[in-house]
């Protein structure tokens, strides 16, 4: 028997509410003008082994059972045995991802061959790993009734809104801002159906605008789908047993992923914590957060100024602050890697909460550098979007650091796949910005460049060619 309830993350709160509730911060808290996030707790006495998940992993996906044994998420249900019966489960088979042996690419960074491994999270239905938390926020939304689910994007959360709103037939609503916005992610919320508002500001506005709809005008029973849901990071844990599940069950020396509002990150604290909590593995692997410099929040507060999670007591006046030179500097975010160019990311304090659980540590890395790796990961393997290779980059400038030990076991999490943003790729193999396969290349500008070459309709000169 399993009783699931939300609880405070505040440890001077730890209020509870039970899981038929609705909330993305704690009410309590809200009484005295505190803002604290909630998280998904069980009190749970069923037993449970690596072997049964991996026994499932072989299923073809059928009705009921069937169709959670075949789902990467669910495969590991009581990990997150949140729902109340398995029916309620929203589920479209996300989360069969892979993990490379990234050998070439080990050797190009520094590490030992063997040692680097790649998550490609890409591999989901919507391409990142998002669907690993919508599946499982949708099955919350099923659970009290939802009609309406909303969120604000950098693009992939509302890819993925769209697809499992399509899936389950509630009204899927994405609030994008007006600046860049990867084509291949706003394609698929337009094709998927979702109304799709976009709002004159970039993604901290959309984000204070939709959550203000959700909690504070209830009447328009608009249900929040960003990561500051405490279900969403429940799937996202999956990643992790995952990476666990194909190491057989050996747990690795470091995760490195890139940071953006900061769910990936508290999840994967979360997943380590409860699995060392019930006793299915002994130590917890590193943590490595990489954020992009133009938008480097938590780099700021907790390697700069060193900001940390205080078991909950943290310093919340340096966060303040940090939001308030920010306001008076007018402070822009700005990256290639427009999925993480977010400024006020809203899962900081379980963050910091994951970088205390794994003694993590927090990297920036500039545009260049991170098109530097996504190239590198696209040709010792395949692609992934530029946001992604951050976690490449930082591995490399960590192992550069000393901080990473060249025979230390490594996986990066590829969190969306290379067509989300094909810009970005073509920008860098042709030097031209919006490619025209008409015009004549520009020289290559990246150190990787590999650009088309212009051939004659000849046959002679296409023999000189190759
Ligand atoms: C491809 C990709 N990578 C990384 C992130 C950042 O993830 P998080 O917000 O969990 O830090 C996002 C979020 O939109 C993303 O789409
Ligand atoms: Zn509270």
């Amino acid at each position: 028997m399993t009783i699931a309830f939300q609880q405070c993350i505040d440890p001077d709160c730890g209020a509870t509410y039970g899981v038929d509730e609705v909330h993305v911060s704690c009410p309590r808290c809200a009484e005295h003008d505190r803002v604290s996030l909630l998280d998904i707790r069980y009190d749970q006495t069923d037993d449970v082994s690596f072997e049964t998940f991996e026994r499932r992993w072989m299923t073809k996906g059928d009705e009921g059972d069937g169709a959670l044994d075949f789902s990467g998420v669910w495969r590991f249900r009581e990990l997150l045995p949140f729902y109340e019966s398995t029916d309620q489960v929203v589920t479209i088979g996300e989360g069969r991802t892979n993990l490379q042996d990234a050998r070439r690419l080990a050797g190009e960074i520094g590490l030992g061959r063997g040692r680097l491994f790649l998550q490609y999270e890409g591999l989901n239905p919507s391409g990142s790993f998002k669907d690993n938390g919508m599946t499982a926020a949708f099955t919350h939304a099923r659970l009290i009734g939802a009609k309406r689910v909303a969120c604000a994007s950098t693009g992939n959360t509302s890819a993925s809104l769209a697809m499992f709103a399509s899936l389950s037939e509630m009204r899927g609503i994405v609030f994008i801002g007006s600046g860049k916005i990867a084509l291949g992610k706003l394609s698929q919320a337009l094709d998927y159906g979702a109304r799709t508002l976009q709002i004159q500001g970039d993604f901290d506005d959309c984000l204070r605008h939709v959550h203000q709809i959700a909690t504070e005008r209830r009447e328009l029973g608009i249900y929040l789908m960003n990561s500051v849901n405490p279900f969403r990071l429940e799937g996202q844990k999956a990643i992790m047993y995952r990476i666990l599940e194909a190491r057989d069950w050996n747990v690795p020396d470091w995760i490195v992923v890139p940071g953006g509002n900061l769910g990936n990150c508290s999840a994967f604290g979360k997943a380590f914590l409860e699995l060392r909590e019930r006793g299915l593995i002994d130590r917890v692997p590193r943590l490595a957060v990489i954020q992009a410099s133009g938008a480097n929040p938590l780099y700021e507060l907790y390697t700069k100024r060193h900001v940390r999670w205080n078991d909950g007591r943290y310093d919340r006046d340096a966060v303040d602050r940090l939001y308030a030179e920010m306001d008076d500097s007018g402070y822009k975010p700005h990256t290639v890697a427009s999925a993480i160019e977010i400024a006020r990311p809203v899962n900081l304090p379980k963050a910091l909460r994951a970088l205390q659980i794994m003694d993590g540590v927090v990297r920036e890395i500039d545009d260049d550098t991170i098109l530097e790796h996504k190239a590198m990961v696209g040709r010792f393997g395949f692609g992934c979007e530029p946001a992604s290779a951050a976690s490449v980059a930082g591995t490399h400038l960590l192992v550069e650091e000393g901080v990473i030990g060249a025979g230390e076991d490594v996986v990066c999490i590829l969190t969306g796949h290379e067509l989300k943003d094909p810009d970005a790729t073509v920008q860098y193999h042709t030097g031209i910005e919006k490619p025209d396969p008409q015009a004549p290349a520009l020289p290559p500008e990246g150190r990787l460049a590999n650009p088309p070459m212009p051939v004659a309709d000849d046959l002679e000169a296409i023999i000189a060619a190759l």
